[in-house]
């Protein structure tokens, strides 16, 4: 079962390829859904892929996503030379190995963990935050289920209390183990997790409450060390050790570099596993993220697994097996060449341009902006008029014709009403993009504006009438009965009608 698919109707309906360049070799079409019966020169297959893939999107324009777009040529060659090693022959390609254990140590060390040792963080690469945290729930699930079986207790409905801001890899991890995830509703002004409602949903079955540091739909960090601070209490009060993971997909690479006083990570006693994302701010290419635990104890031993049949014993704590080097090998690059002044100077980059395109969009007097200052460099904002629920969609429609993927969406409960685009800032929009930015969004604003304006629309309405006719019903099997059918219709006078748009409410699916 393919289960992703955008393709066109028209794309569909052809089940062959055509290339321009490629029939100077090849006078047949090739099949689209099954493989060709013979095979074609090298030369040919590049370039009919190569044309094919010219109708993506410009990763570059692609503001939709916090996901790494550019590195320097010299990262893009040693991740050519390191694409052909498989991460799990850690015994056949010990460097490679070793150079993700200093990532697991610097970032540990990024994030106050408290080593025993120089280098004995705990910690894993996976293949991003997804990844990342569902083996944080799990080492959460395994370490309330020992507790409770040795208690002699219930084990049976663990939960997780987050806020309803959450990405969707937090629902695919509730759905796919097990688990309940207790949902603090937002409300109108206020984006994330709210701590103190949070820790009234805490209760015997909670295996961690997950705080975010960035929230994807608004950037905004959630106060964690104000969540600490609350469920420190009611620990103390309940005798339960409910814990924290925290989220830091896009602010675990942020935080630190701008805002180094801001407590969110393993300086808060109760946060005990944070996951980040290598490929958003961590400035690496799609393919890579972190799970970093406090201390050897908060990482059940029987989730390790220990395998011996590629050389010697390989501790693996991963959902996948085989996966490739490249972004392990980047990552590294990217910490030995960056540095911390490196990362400082991006990431403060970044957030002079948001506040940039911030302005230059207030200015335009079309917007809110509900992002915050203190946050991830992304802008998200809403339309001033909030009864013409079409225009952020089709001004997204309208920015996709100048080749900018500005995504909207709807809120999670209970704000579903609103509907926010979003600007993830990232190191390659430059100060020029921005200018431009603003100028298309500004332009199909005041057109979009003019033709959306609750336009006067003629409305007709059709009455069918069907009555049984006179003609005998066929006897032999398929003969049509076709009924008398009258129609009448009316015409109203033409008057002004807003169209609303069915837009779909829940997790936002389209913003990653
Ligand atoms: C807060 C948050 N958590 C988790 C994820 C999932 O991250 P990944 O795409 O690295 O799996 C995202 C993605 O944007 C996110 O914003």
């Amino acid at each position: 079962m393919v289960i992703s698919n955008v393709q066109t109707p028209e794309e569909i309906s052809s089940s062959f390829i055509s290339s321009v360049f490629a029939s100077r070799y090849v006078q047949d079409p090739l099949p689209r859904y099954r493989m060709g019966e013979n095979s074609i020169p090298r030369e040919v297959a590049y370039q009919i892929i190569h044309d094919e893939l010219q109708l993506d999107g410009n990763p570059r324009l692609n503001l939709a996503s916090f996901v790494t777009t550019w590195m320097e040529p010299e990262c893009d060659k040693l991740m050519i030379e390191s694409i052909n090693k498989n991460y799990v022959d850690m015994d056949e390609y010990p460097i490679t190995t070793e150079l993700q254990n200093r990532c697991v140590n610097m970032i540990a060390n990024l994030f106050n963990a408290p080593l025993r040792e120089p280098k004995q963080a705990i910690g894993v690469g996976t293949v991003g935050s997804s990844e990342a945290i569902m083996l944080a729930g799990l080492a959460f699930k395994k370490k309330w289920q020992n507790k409770r079986k040795s208690q002699g207790k219930p084990f049976d409905k663990p939960n997780i209390v987050t806020g309803a801001n959450v990405q969707v890899c937090w629902e695919k991890f509730a759905r796919y183990f097990d688990v309940e995830l207790k949902e603090v509703k937002l409300r109108e002004g206020y984006y994330v997790m709210d701590p103190k409602k949070a820790v009234e949903m805490v209760d015997e079955n909670t295996i961690c409450v997950a705080a975010i540091l960035g929230s994807t739909l608004t950037g905004e960090f959630e106060d964690v060390k104000l969540l600490n601070d609350l469920l420190a209490e009611k620990n103390k009060k309940t005798g339960w050790e409910t814990p924290i993971h925290v989220d830091a997909a896009s602010g675990g690479f942020v935080a630190p570099f701008i805002y180094p006083e801001l407590e969110w990570d393993f300086r808060l006693p109760l946060v005990k596993s944070i996951n980040v994302s290598g490929h958003k701010y961590g400035l690496v290419y799609a393919g890579v993220g972190w799970v970093i635990w406090r201390s050897k104890e908060d990482l059940p031993e029987e989730l390790i697994f220990h395998i011996n049949y590629l050389g010697a014993d390989q501790p693996t704590f991963t959902l996948n097996f085989s996966k490739g080097s490249s972004q392990i090998v980047a990552q590294y690059y990217q910490f030995l060449r960056m540095g911390m002044e490196g990362y400082k100077k991006v990431i403060a980059n970044c957030t002079e341009n948001a506040k940039l395109l911030q302005k230059a969009l207030e200015k335009t007097g079309h917007f809110d902006i509900i992002s915050k200052q203190k946050g991830i460099p992304l802008v998200a904002f809403t339309l001033k008029d909030p009864h013409n629920k079409r225009l952020p969609f089709e001004l997204s429609k309208a920015l996709r014709h100048h080749g900018w993927i500005v995504p909207a969406y709807t809120m999670p409960a209970n704000v579903e009403h609103m509907t926010v685009l979003r600007v993830v800032v990232r190191e390659d929009l430059s100060r020029q993009l921005i200018e431009k930015l603003v100028f298309h969004i500004t332009n199909a604003t005041s057109e979009l504006a003019d033709q959306l304006v609750r336009p006067a629309v003629p409305r007709i309405a059709f009455t069918v009438e069907v009555k049984e006719s006179d003609e005998e019903r066929g006897e032999e099997k398929g003969t049509l009965h076709i009924p008398a059918m009258g129609i009448h219709w009316k015409q109203y006078k033409p008057e002004i009608v807003v169209k609303e748009v069915q837009v779909m409410g829940g997790k936002t699916k389209g913003v990653c």
